[in-house]
Formats: structure tokens, C-alpha cells, sequence
């Protein structure tokens, strides 16, 4: 098995001040003395949002999305649009046998299809239904999230950020744009008491409409605002998720071929929420992060931050930091002892203010999760379905990494089930 590397970054990261150990990444993602910063492209794409504002306003903009985020909505989203996406998908699969007999999938596709139909539902786009509608729809959230990062996938990011306002402009004009004009249309009708609450869709689309933000004065010179969030709930649900998930079947394929006597555990739901949360932790969405310091600061450590200044949090090496995870914290295992206080995926979903609004759906609820009631989270969901198939790695052919991305990432990970 060979340990996790430090993830490359692109040099303008370099040029900031860099910060690597837990605990002072800790600090300051828990600090009120640190605000949300980052490259151009988040301000573009993001500027506003959930993710983008602070204080008062992101108390408020959080307590109106926490209800797609409910116990009864992630079920709702696990049984009703997860679920099917993997039996279809499987089932697909399995009436394209090879030539030699076997049934293959490639699982980063897998999780694509399954969380465009996530992302469609939580943000509120309407008509993303027959199939080519879903590819298309797919592909333009695909390249509007690689622009929203695009400073560590490309040597040119100004093509990527153009490709990504064309790909947002291009939704909006055949998904956004419909999908919102419904909403206020049910809002108006729910004002004057023709609907009731019930009758309502909850989305972003329509917890903005239902307070009347979706307007900015700023719309005419920037991407309007309410296109904005969607592009945060778009790209924040399908691309890190692609991301992550893969890297699990990864590992455990290697962990089981070491370790045998645990083959048995591969359809046992306790296990790969272990095992998921363990290669969470190894892998992260974003080789770092950003803050800048609202003032002059000193870190408890002793370290100082000037007002104004804009550091990088290297997540993803604080997150297999010896001192903190132990002298193997490079290496993938499913029986880790967590720290105390600690998640098991450390910081791969966040800390403080800014944590994943979206994490429950992917790692399920306090692991309390069932078959029937949901709630197990996407990542166990999409694991037990192909384990329970013999899924295995595809010997020939290798998971393929993404050309010319900085990003920790599986491009394609070809899977054989034998049991199909
Ligand atoms: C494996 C999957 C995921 C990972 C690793 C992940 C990771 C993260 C991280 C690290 C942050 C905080 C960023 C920062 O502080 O700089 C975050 C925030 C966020 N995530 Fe996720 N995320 C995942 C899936 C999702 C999904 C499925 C959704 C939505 C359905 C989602 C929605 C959000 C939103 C809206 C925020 C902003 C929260 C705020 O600023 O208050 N995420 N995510």
C-alpha cells in the first residue's frame, strides 16, 4: 500500500503564507477574525452566496437552506433519486455483457448520474428528465464547476472561467430561467392562497423566491445573483462528490487485497462508512484553502496574520499530520482509532461556520441509517450496491487520473462485477 502524497498547488499559492498543521487551520476556519477568500473565479461564479458571505448574512442564508438538508429530505433524496439511479445504471450495465462474459462500470460515471439528479432536485431545475436532457444538463454543470476552480486545473484559467459563464449562460436558458419563473408564479399563488406550503417544491430556487431574494442590484453588472447560488448547490454537490467517492473503491480494493479476512465487510454498511470516512479524510476536494484576516491576528501558536492578508490552509497535509492521525496517518485504514473530538474524515467537510451544508447526504446521519428508512448517505448507498455485485477493479484497465488538474482526482475508475 503506498502512502497519500501532498497535493500539488498552482503558484500563486506558493506566494501566500502557508499553513499545514491542524490546529492552526482549526483556528482560524473557527475564527470570527478570518473571512472566506480565494482565487478570482470564486468571486465571479460564487461572490454572495452561501459559501461567500459572512456574519449576520451567512447566519441567515444558512438557516433558510438547512431545511434541504432535513433528515426527511435526505431519505427523500436517497430512496427516491439515489437509489433508482444505481439500480438503472446496474441494471444498464448489466445487459451490456462483454465479450468474455463479464459486466463492467466505470463508478466515476456512476456518481456522476446519480448526483445530477441530486443537484437538479436540491437547486430546484425543473425538466432535467429524459436522458439527453440529463446530459446535457450534466455536462454544463461539469464544465461550469471546473471553472469555478479553474486556477488549479488549467494552465490558461481565463479559457476555463469563459467556458464556465458560457456553460451557466446556456443553463439558464435552458433549465434556470423556466425553473425560477415557476417558482414565482407558486410563490405568488402561495401568497394569495390558492397553494398551500405543501404544494411548494423545496429547492434554493424557491427558499429564495419564498423571501424575495432573488434580486440584486448588482445583476446587470455581474452573473445575477440568483444564478450564483445555483451554481454553488450545482457545483457543490455533483463535482466533490465525483471527487471523493472514487477514491474509496480505490482504496479498499487495495485494503482488501492485503487484508482479506475483511472481503466480508464489503456489503456491511457500518464497515463502509468507516471505510469511506477513512478515505475522505485522505483525500480532499481542494489541494487548499483560503482565509484572509479581518485584522491583525495571533495564532496560538504564535503565528501572525496582517489585516487584509490572505493565507493558504493546506487541508489535505494537515489531514494526515503524524502528530494528529499517528505515525501511518498517510495510509489508508478502515480501523483507525479517531482522535478524540475528531471526526473520522478530520476536516475533509469543513470546520466552523463554513462546514459542508451538504455532508449528511454523502457520510448519512450519526451512521444510524437503514435500507429501508434512507439516510445511510450516498456514499455507503453507491458502495453496498456495487459490493453486493462483486464489484472489483478492472485489471485491465487501471483507474486513470485527469491530465493537467492539480485536483486529488479519478477521472475513470473501470470496475468488473462478477456477481452480475
Ligand atoms: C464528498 C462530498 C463533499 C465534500 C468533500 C464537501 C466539502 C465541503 C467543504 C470542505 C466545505 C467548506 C469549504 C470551506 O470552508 O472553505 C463545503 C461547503 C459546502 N458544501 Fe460541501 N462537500 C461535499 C458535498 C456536498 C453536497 C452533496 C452538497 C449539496 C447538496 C454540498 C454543499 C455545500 C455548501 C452549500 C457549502 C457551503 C456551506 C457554507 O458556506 O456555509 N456539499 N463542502
Amino acid at each position: 500500500m503506498l502512502p497519500v502524497q501532498d497535493p500539488a498547488v498552482p503558484d500563486f499559492v506558493t506566494k501566500l503564507q502557508r499553513i499545514d498543521s491542524y490546529s492552526e487551520i482549526e483556528e482560524i476556519m473557527k475564527s470570527e477574525d478570518f473571512i472566506m477568500a480565494g482565487a478570482a473565479e470564486r468571486t465571479i461564479f460564487l461572490e454572495d452566496t452561501l459559501i461567500m458571505s459572512e456574519g449576520r448574512r451567512h447566519a441567515e442564508l444558512k438557516q433558510l437552506f438547512a431545511p434541504l438538508m432535513s433528515r426527511q429530505t435526505l431519505a427523500y433524496y436517497e430512496l427516491r433519486l439515489v437509489e433508482p439511479v444505481i439500480q438503472e445504471a446496474l441494471a444498464d450495465v448489466a445487459s451490456s455483457r462483454g465479450a468474455d462474459g463479464s459486466v463492467r462500470v466505470d463508478v466515476v460515471a456512476l456518481i456522476h448520474a446519480a448526483l445530477t439528479r441530486i443537484s437538479a432536485r436540491v437547486t430546484g431545475v425543473d425538466g432535467v428528465d429524459s436522458q439527453q436532457r440529463t446530459e446535457r444538463f450534466r455536462d454544463l454543470v461539469l464544465t461550469l464547476s471546473a471553472a469555478t476552480t479553474a486556477s488549479y486545473s488549467s494552465p490558461d484559467p481565463g479559457r476555463m472561467i469563459a467556458a464556465g459563464r458560457d456553460a451557466l449562460a446556456a443553463l439558464v436558458a435552458e433549465f434556470l430561467q423556466a425553473s425560477l419563473d415557476r417558482r414565482i408564479e407558486l410563490t405568488r399563488r402561495f401568497r394569495a392562497g390558492e397553494i398551500s406550503k405543501e404544494d411548494l417544491p423545496r429547492d434554493v430556487l424557491t427558499s429564495l423566491c419564498l423571501v424575495d431574494d432573488w434580486r440584486h442590484a448588482d445583476d446587470v453588472d455581474k452573473i445575477p445573483y440568483v444564478w450564483r447560488q445555483c451554481a454553488l448547490f450545482l457545483t457543490g454537490s455533483i463535482k466533490t462528490t465525483s471527487h471523493s467517492l472514487p477514491h474509496v473503491f480505490v482504496h479498499i480494493d487495495e485494503w482488501v487485497k492485503e487484508h482479506p479476512e475483511d472481503r466480508a465487510n464489503l456489503t456491511d454498511p457500518e464497515w463502509l462508512h468507516r471505510a469511506s470516512a477513512e478515505a475522505f479524510r485522505l483525500h480532499q476536494t481542494t489541494p487548499a484553502r483560503f482565509r484572509a484576516a479581518l485584522r491583525d491576528v495571533t495564532l496560538t501558536s504564535g503565528r501572525q496574520v496582517k489585516a487584509g492578508e490572505m493565507v493558504a490552509l493546506h487541508a489535505p497535509v494537515a489531514n494526515v499530520q503524524a502528530e494528529v492521525f499517528g505515525e501511518d496517518g498517510r495510509y489508508f485504514n478502515p480501523r483507525r482509532e479517531v482522535p478524540d473530538g475528531m471526526q473520522p474524515w478530520g476536516m475533509t467537510f469543513g470546520l466552523g461556520a463554513h462546514a459542508c451544508l451538504g455532508r449528511n447526504l454523502v457520510t448519512g446521519i450519526q451512521n444510524k441509517g437503514d435500507d429501508k428508512h434512507g439516510a445511510q448517505g450516498t456514499a455507503v448507498r453507491i458502495l453496498k450496491a456495487m459490493y453486493e455485485l462483486g464489484a472489483e477493479l478492472d485489471p485491465d484497465n487501471p483507474p486513470r487520473r485527469p491530465e493537467g488538474s492539480l485536483h486529488d482526482t479519478w477521472e475513470s475508475v473501470p470496475m468488473i462485477l462478477r456477481k452480475a
